[in-house]
C-alpha cells in the first residue's frame, strides 16, 4: 500500500513539473525577442517640429493623413467640414499629419501653413506612401498622449468628414465608450497579403508570417476610442509595422482582442445617394476638393429636408 503511494507521488510531482515548465515556456515564448522588432515611435518626435494646441474636452480629435503638396485639399477642407470644431457643443477638432520632405521651399511653405492655421502636426519622417503607417502611428501616439480626447478618427485628405454629426452621435449616440474600434471593412479574399514585390501594397513573409490580414477597417475613415488607441499604441512596441497603416491597426487591435464593428456609415462617394443619406454617412470617401462643398451643402439641406425619416442612432 505504501509503494503505491509514493509511486502516486512521483507522478504527480512529475506533472506539476511538467505543467509549471509548460507555462514558463508559453510566457517566454509569446514574450517573444523582447520588442526588439516592434515599432519605436520616439524618433518620429522631434522639439523643432510644428504641433498644434489641443482643445480642451475633446470629444472627438480627427487625424488627416495629408500629402505635403496638398495644400490646396488642406484649404479647402479648412473652409467647410473643419471649419466649425470652435464653435461646436461637442467639441472637436481636426489635425492634418505631415511628414519631413526633402524639398526645402516646400517644408517652409508648409511651415508658414501652420503659423497661419495652427493645425498641422509635422512628424520626424520622410512622408512616402511607405511611410504611412509612422505617419498615423505618430498621429496616435501625440493624441492619445498630449490631447486625449474621448474618441479619435483617422482620415485622409480626400475624404469628406460628417463633422455637423459624427461629434453629437459619438457623445449621444454611440454604447461603446470603450474598446470601439469602427470603420468599413473588408471581405476575407480582400485581406489576402500581397507578395508581389513590385505592388504598393507588398509585404513581406518576414515582416508579416500569416497569408491574411484579421479583419480591420479601411483607412478612408476608422473611429478609436481613447482606451483602444492606447492599446494599440502599446502593441506596437512589440509588432514589425508593415507599411498598410489600416491593415498594421487591424494586426495591432487583434493581439489586443479589441473586436472590430463593421458600419456602412464609412464609405466610397457614390453620386446616386439621396440628400437624406447624407445624415447617416459619417466618412465620405474620394471626395475632391471641388466636391467638399457640395458634399457639406448636402448635409445641411438634409439637416432640414429630411426630418421626416426616422434618425438611425447605431453604427
Ligand atoms: C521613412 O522615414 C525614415 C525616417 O525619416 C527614413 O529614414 C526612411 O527612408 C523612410 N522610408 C521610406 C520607405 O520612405
Amino acid at each position: 500500500m505504501a509503494h503505491i503511494r509514493t509511486w502516486h507521488l512521483k507522478v504527480c510531482l512529475c506533472v506539476g513539473t511538467f505543467l509549471i515548465l509548460l507555462l514558463v515556456w508559453g510566457h517566454v515564448a509569446q514574450e517573444g525577442p523582447k520588442g526588439a522588432l516592434g515599432l519605436d515611435l520616439s524618433p518620429l518626435f522631434h522639439g523643432d517640429l510644428v504641433r498644434p494646441p489641443c482643445r480642451d474636452r475633446l470629444v472627438l480629435l480627427i487625424l488627416v493623413t495629408s500629402h505635403p503638396a496638398h495644400t490646396e485639399q488642406r484649404k479647402v477642407i479648412r473652409k467647410t467640414w473643419a471649419a466649425q470644431g470652435a464653435m461646436a457643443t461637442y467639441p472637436w477638432q481636426a489635425v492634418f499629419l505631415i511628414g519631413r520632405t526633402l524639398d526645402v521651399e516646400l517644408d517652409w511653405h508648409i511651415h508658414k501653413e501652420h503659423v497661419a492655421n495652427g493645425d498641422i502636426l509635422m512628424g520626424n519622417y520622410l512622408d512616402t506612401y511607405r511611410n504611412l503607417t509612422l505617419k498615423v502611428m505618430h498621429g496616435l501616439q501625440w493624441a492619445a498622449g498630449t490631447c486625449q480626447p474621448r474618441y479619435i478618427l483617422k482620415t485622409d485628405d480626400d475624404c469628406f468628414v460628417n463633422t455637423e454629426r459624427l461629434p453629437a452621435f459619438l457623445a449621444l449616440s454611440n454604447q461603446l465608450r470603450e474598446g470601439l474600434y469602427v470603420g468599413s471593412t473588408f471581405s476575407r479574399e480582400k485581406r489576402v497579403v500581397i507578395r508581389d514585390p513590385s505592388s504598393k501594397w507588398y509585404v513581406s513573409k518576414q515582416s508579416y508570417e500569416p497569408d491574411t490580414y484579421p479583419p480591420y477597417a479601411s483607412g478612408i475613415g476608422y473611429v478609436l476610442s481613447l482606451d483602444v488607441a492606447k492599446t494599440v499604441l502599446a502593441v506596437a512596441q512589440a509588432t514589425p509595422p508593415i507599411p498598410m497603416e489600416d491593415a498594421y491597426v487591424g494586426i495591432l487591435a487583434d493581439r489586443a482582442g479589441i473586436k472590430l464593428l463593421s458600419s456602412t456609415r464609412f464609405a466610397k462617394h457614390n453620386l446616386k445617394w439621396s440628400i437624406c443619406n447624407y445624415r447617416y454617412l459619417m466618412v465620405i470617401h474620394r471626395v475632391s476638393p471641388a466636391e467638399q462643398e457640395v458634399a457639406l451643402g448636402n448635409v445641411q439641406l438634409a439637416n432640414t429636408a429630411c426630418t421626416m425619416n426616422k434618425e438611425v442612432t447605431h453604427w
